[in-house]
């Protein structure tokens, strides 16, 4: 549950947030071959396959991301912010749940992907990867927090939503697909209040002359992590297109 302190604090920063939001969502990959063709649902089987797999290889360490963030924590509002999404990431959240890595794969499997197979992350799924596993582990936690937040959970639905459309139409899969569902809009946006509120109590904790550069550093963080999510999906649209 969210206080009404923490909603004020969150409310104090909404033109910043606002325009995080922004910046996110206007990235020119949102509105690319790859992402339209998925929301057309017009994307071929192998295609989709070639897609998933590079995704598997992209965020399956994203637990262990928010674990690295959570030990760089430096106050227990930092901290705060990851306990929850870390439990539902390694399938705590509830009975019965399973981690998020495990739903993929079995999603993967589903889809006639073989993760044994020796494939491996494409030149871009890797750098993409690394931005992400560098940010977690070798920055301090306020920096991961805009990447992951603002930068990532706060606009997941960008992709997930196409990804899941197209697999569905595709494959003629029937009902929920558990990947997704833990996924959905409404607990991506939770993930990304609670990394607000963590966010928002660390630029009250700065001396107000500080938190102007504060915030534009925030606002560059954020937009290096939409672009390294940008990075993974122009990487597959870039193969696909040659394999047309
Ligand atoms: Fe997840
Ligand atoms: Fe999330």
């Amino acid at each position: 549950m969210i206080s009404c302190e923490q909603e004020e604090i969150v409310e104090k920063y909404s033109d910043h947030f606002f325009s995080l939001l922004n910046v996110s969502v206007d990235h020119e990959i949102w509105h690319g071959d790859l992402i339209t063709r998925l929301k057309s649902a017009s994307v071929p089987r192998q295609e989709l396959k070639t897609l998933m797999l590079q995704y598997y290889f992209y965020v399956k360490d994203f637990a262990r991301w928010l674990e690295a963030i959570y030990g760089n924590a430096q106050s227990p509002f930092e901290q705060a912010a990851l306990v929850n999404n870390i439990a539902e990431e390694k399938g705590r959240g509830a009975p019965g749940e399973k981690p998020h890595a495990v739903l993929l794969a079995e999603l993967l499997a589903k889809m006639g992907i073989d993760l044994d197979e020796r494939a491996l992350p494409l030149a871009k799924t890797q750098v993409a990867y690394s931005y992400f596993n560098d940010m977690s582990k070798n920055n301090a936690a306020w920096q991961a927090l805009y990447a992951f937040g603002p930068g990532t959970e706060q606009i997941s639905d960008l992709f997930l939503e196409p990804m899941e459309n197209a697999i569905k139409t595709e494959y003629g899969f029937r009902g929920d697909i558990d990947y997704f569902l833990v996924h959905k809009e409404e607990t991506e946006k939770e993930h990304a209040i609670a990394f607000k509120i963590a966010i928002a109590s660390h630029l009250e904790s700065l001396p107000p002359s500080e938190r102007g550069f504060r915030m534009e550093e925030g606002l560059s963080i954020t937009l290096a992590a939409v672009e390294a999510h940008a990075t993974f999906f122009s990487g597959i649209q870039k193969l696909l297109t040659t394999l047309h």
